[in-house]
């Protein structure tokens, strides 16, 4: 088992397997724009399952596989497969921005993935295409009937609150689980993104997102937390089949139950998202480290989580999203 230094039990690892995405989201770029990285730097699936053999042998239960857009890497299908079929993972999921789900949910589906959750900001063609840079909104609508057709459960949906951009949305978003057993959560937007740095948004926060469902759609009831939910505090609407959440990294105080560690494309163990110290695997697993070793540098990095860590607002906090997965 793997306990860090607060008490907290680590069991869930979100692996990004690359930086690399087919939108452009002005949320997620870092300041100096994205650097070409070479194929060399970033993990191998060989890699990688290596690592999450090594994790699961110490109490890792659960993975997210993340990115950049996780769907756009060759050979994902294959490599989802051998990593469900690991001894000790109980659960993997999937965030992705959507573009890819119409053709490869059902693939997925019986590569052994339980979940996905998918980044979608605006139900609005033009403002959905201002967020990304794209013109995809059907496509990613289209890739969640996909999931849910193919039945991976639950599907989420991942709205980042932005000041300006989707206010209008939200009612929206919170109508959609009225008749699907979707989880829409709204999340803070968080201090990452080139236009973050030059122009630091106004805050939206949750509560505020909160307050305009309970205004134009109806009464939110707040649900007993499971052990699924992860920082999200979920609510549901009167009859509704699916749940609306708010996850707040800004406004509130939820790193007390955090569960999990990150691994970048490039192969860094990440304690924490907001901080961004991060502590290297890549060298010594290429180096011929034996299993006993990266296990030691996963206590590490389990050692070296912080109780909590105070969003920076006014900056970007070191490298983009696109590397870390969220
Ligand atoms: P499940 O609970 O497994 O469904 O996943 P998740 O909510 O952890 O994963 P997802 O990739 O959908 O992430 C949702 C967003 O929540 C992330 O992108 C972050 O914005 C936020 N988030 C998740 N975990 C943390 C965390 O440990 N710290 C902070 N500050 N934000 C987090
Ligand atoms: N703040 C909050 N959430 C973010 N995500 C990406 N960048 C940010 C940010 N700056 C979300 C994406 C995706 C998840 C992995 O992280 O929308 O759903
Ligand atoms: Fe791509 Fe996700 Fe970043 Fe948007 S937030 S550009 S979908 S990696």
């Amino acid at each position: 088992m793997l306990l860090d230094t607060h008490g907290r039990i680590i069991e869930y690892l979100r692996v990004s397997i690359t930086d690399l995405c087919n939108l452009r989201c002005v949320y997620c770029r870092p300041p100096e724009g994205v650097a070409l990285v070479s194929h060399n730097e970033i993990l191998r699936y060989e890699e990688v399952l290596r690592i999450v053999r090594v994790a699961g042998e110490l109490g890792i239960r659960k993975i997210r596989v993340t990115g950049g857009e996780p769907l756009v890497r060759r050979g994902v299908i294959d490599f989802i497969a051998r990593l469900t079929a690991l001894d000790g993972i109980e659960d993997v999921g999937l965030t992705t921005n959507g573009t890819r789900l119409p053709k490869l949910a059902a693939e997925l589906k019986a590569a052994g993935l339980t979940r996905v959750n998918v980044s979608l900001d605006s139900l609005d063609r033009e403002s959905f295409r201002r967020i990304t840079g794209f013109d995809g909104l059907d496509d990613v609508l289209a890739g969640i009937e996909a999931a849910l057709d193919a039945g991976l459960d639950p599907v989420k949906i991942n709205v980042v609150l932005l000041a300006g951009m989707n206010e209008r949305d939200v009612p929206a978003f919170a109508r959609l689980t009225l008749d699907r057993p979707l989880e829409v959560r709204f999340i803070e937007r968080m201090p990452f993104g080139a236009e973050w740095a030059v122009n630091p948004p106004n805050p939206f926060s949750a509560l505020t997102a909160l307050e305009m469902i309970r205004e134009e759609v109806g009464e939110l009831y707040q649900e007993e937390r499971n052990h699924l939910d992860g920082p999200a505090t979920m609510y549901r609407l009167d009859g509704a089949r699916g749940r609306v959440g708010f996850i707040d990294p800004i406004t509130g105080h939820f790193c007390g139950t955090c569960n999990r560690l990150r691994l970048t494309a490039r192969g860094t163990l990440r304690p924490c998202l907001l901080s961004p110290s991060e502590i290297d695997l890549k060298t010594p697993l290429r180096q011929g480290a034996d299993d006993e070793e990266l296990a030691r540098v996963f206590r590490i990095a389990v050692n070296a989580k912080p109780v909590g860590s105070a969003p920076r607002k006014s900056a970007s906090t070191g490298e983009g999203m696109n590397f870390i997965g969220g």
